[in-house]
């Protein structure tokens, strides 16, 4: 299979990758910075229309995996270029797949694409949005734009409404999950961290390797089994920080945990706390490996090798 893959040097790239070869795939592996990895590699700044059909006029794509976006915080930041990278350059991807004839292609959605108004426990997948961050509105508009290509076009096109993704390797930035990573971290180089969420502000999360697991899962299912062409709720667990911190002091017992919320206390306030994914499960399958106690002890023995 030859695949295309953008924005993979991200948290959730960087994991796909080895995985996409060690299936065999030929992979082209596109990033807005140079890459390190061992398979074909290219610039490509997703929001350039002309430079994304050069490279599908080269690599000629069967599938493709559009993972290039800027996360929640960062968005806010810098909302003109969130939304070209979050919502526009779904818009190019998907005109270049019809264009090129794409077998099938994959985008990640968000849990951000909830809002204030959605009910927090067991979100159904199909529920009230109305998100409040700039973030969460273009994942929902992408949701809309997918689901119309793949009923006016013919597009296969499929996704999922991720949480927020913890691995090691890779210190996501601009999110809002972030703090998930990022105080595995800090606990074992300061022994100290400081939350910018509330220490009760519990959040859906998934250990990388079901995230991509979810991935290849979902793209590897027979067309007709697809029932959902926005995106899918996929639950894997959930925690708050104060859980986290928890579980890390059952590692580190002089591990403290200070909270200072800034302003994504309020985006995380409006999402989630577990969602219901029970289309995922009939349709492809799906079926997180992952809890709490493993999450963190794969955390320890990876992060042991290289901090
Ligand atoms: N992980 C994302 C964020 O925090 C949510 O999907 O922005």
């Amino acid at each position: 299979m030859r695949v295309l893959v953008t924005g993979a040097g991200g948290q959730i790239g960087q994991a796909l990758i080895p995985a996409l070869l060690a299936r065999g795939d030929e992979v082209l592996a596109t990033d807005i910075k140079p890459l390190p990895y061992p398979s074909h590699t290219a610039l490509l700044d997703v929001t350039d229309n002309s430079a994304l059909y050069r490279i599908f006029q080269e690599w000629q794509p069967e599938e493709v995996y559009h993972l290039a976006a800027f996360l929640s915080a960062r968005s806010e930041e810098q909302p003109q270029k969130g939304w070209e990278l979050n919502f526009t350059s779904n818009w190019l991807v998907f005109e270049a797949c019809l264009y090129f004839r794409v077998r099938r292609v994959f985008w990640a959605s968000s849990i951000a694409a909830f809002g204030p108004h959605t009910p927090r426990q067991h979100t159904p997948q199909y529920t009230i949005m109305d998100p409040i961050g700039l973030y969460g509105i273009a994942k929902l508009s992408s949701e809309r734009l997918s689901e119309y290509f793949a009923t006016r076009y013919g597009l296969d096109v499929r996704s999922i409404r991720f949480p927020g993704v913890i691995g090691p390797g890779h210190l996501p930035q601009g999110g809002t999950t972030d703090f998930a990573v990022h105080m595995f971290y800090a606990a074992l180089q300061r022994g100290t961290y400081t939350c910018y969420l509330k220490p009760e502000t519990r959040l859906p999360m998934l250990y990388i390797d079901d995230a991509v697991q979810a991935i290849l899962r979902l793209m590897g299912t027979p067309t007709e089994r697809i029932s959902i062409r926005s995106a899918y709720n996929i639950q894997g667990l959930s925690f708050s920080p104060q859980e986290l911190a928890a579980q890390i002091q059952a590692y580190l017992p002089h591990f403290t945990c200070l909270y200072e919320p800034d302003f994504r206390q309020r985006l995380a306030e409006s999402w989630p706390e577990s969602l219901e994914d029970s289309l995922a499960r009939e349709d492809w399958g799906w079926e997180a490996q992952y809890d709490l106690p493993t999450l963190c002890k794969a955390m320890w023995e990876a992060l042991h090798q290289t901090v």
